[in-house]
């Protein structure tokens, strides 16, 4: 990881206030960031979850609510955490909204049947404190799903997508939003464990049958998961 990336208290601090500084904007640029087709990766991350319409999942860093709307209209009930107040504050009609750090979640032991978490994990100070939150508050046989940004492993399309993200991203951002917000996003991929090491931590942390896939080519990726009975 690159040292000039900040780490431990420093780091909640920066992603908090970086956070709330785009949240206005935020839905607005990540359509344009990935053209309009997260809407189809989180419709997909969600139907994978394979649960009963009604059931209870916890949308984990939900920001301005994409993933919580969408869980809502698929039958259900949906809560949304995130650290930003600005962020959530920016997400439209979302019932059930609370503030707080990932790594200590305030909800009871095993009352959640599900749970997803959208291009979050880089964020997070202490994946693995987090990721064992997961494993505390999801009952046995629930199931996660989690999105994440990616690289494409192969020639053209890997080109294309380090031109885009990091130069087109930032140049976008930088217009429409903040400049520095725009910038440090690139950059953060560099907190993000292998697939390897992430598959490692959710059995660590209670989960098995994990399951990694490469979404689009490698533009994005998800973990699939079943909490241990
Ligand atoms: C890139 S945004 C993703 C938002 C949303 N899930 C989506 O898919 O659009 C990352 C989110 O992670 C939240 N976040 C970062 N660290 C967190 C933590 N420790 N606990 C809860 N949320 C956190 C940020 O506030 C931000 O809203």
């Amino acid at each position: 990881m690159s040292t000039n990336l900040p780490t431990g208290v420093e780091k909640t601090k920066l992603v908090r206030s970086m956070f709330d500084t785009i949240a206005p904007r935020y839905q607005m640029v990540n359509r344009i960031m990935t053209l309009g087709m997260d809407h189809r990766w989180r419709r997909r991350a969600i139907r994978d979850l394979r649960l009963p319409a009604g059931s209870v999942v916890l949308d984990v860093a939900a920001g301005t609510g994409d993933f919580t709307r969408e869980l809502a209209r698929q039958g259900f009930t949906a809560v949304a955490a995130d650290l930003s107040y600005g962020m959530l504050h920016a997400g439209e009609n979302l019932p059930h909204k609370v503030q707080c750090d990932a790594t200590t979640l305030p909800f009871a032991s095993a009352i959640f049947q599900g749970l997803t978490c959208g291009y979050a994990l880089r964020n997070f100070t202490d994946l693995a404190a987090v990721l064992n939150e997961m494993g505390r508050i999801v009952a046995p046989g629930g199931r996660i799903s989690l999105l994440e940004v990616a690289e494409p492993r192969s020639g053209i399309w890997r080109a294309g997508f380090r031109i885009w993200f990091r130069h087109v991203v930032p140049f976008v951002g930088s217009l429409l939003s903040d400049r520095a917000a725009y910038r440090y996003l690139p950059l953060s991929t560099a907190y993000l464990p292998s697939a390897g090491e992430l598959t490692r931590l959710l059995g660590e942390a209670g989960f098995v049958a994990v399951n990694h896939r490469l979404v689009m080519g490698g533009l994005s990726q998800q973990f699939l998961a079943t909490r241990s009975r």
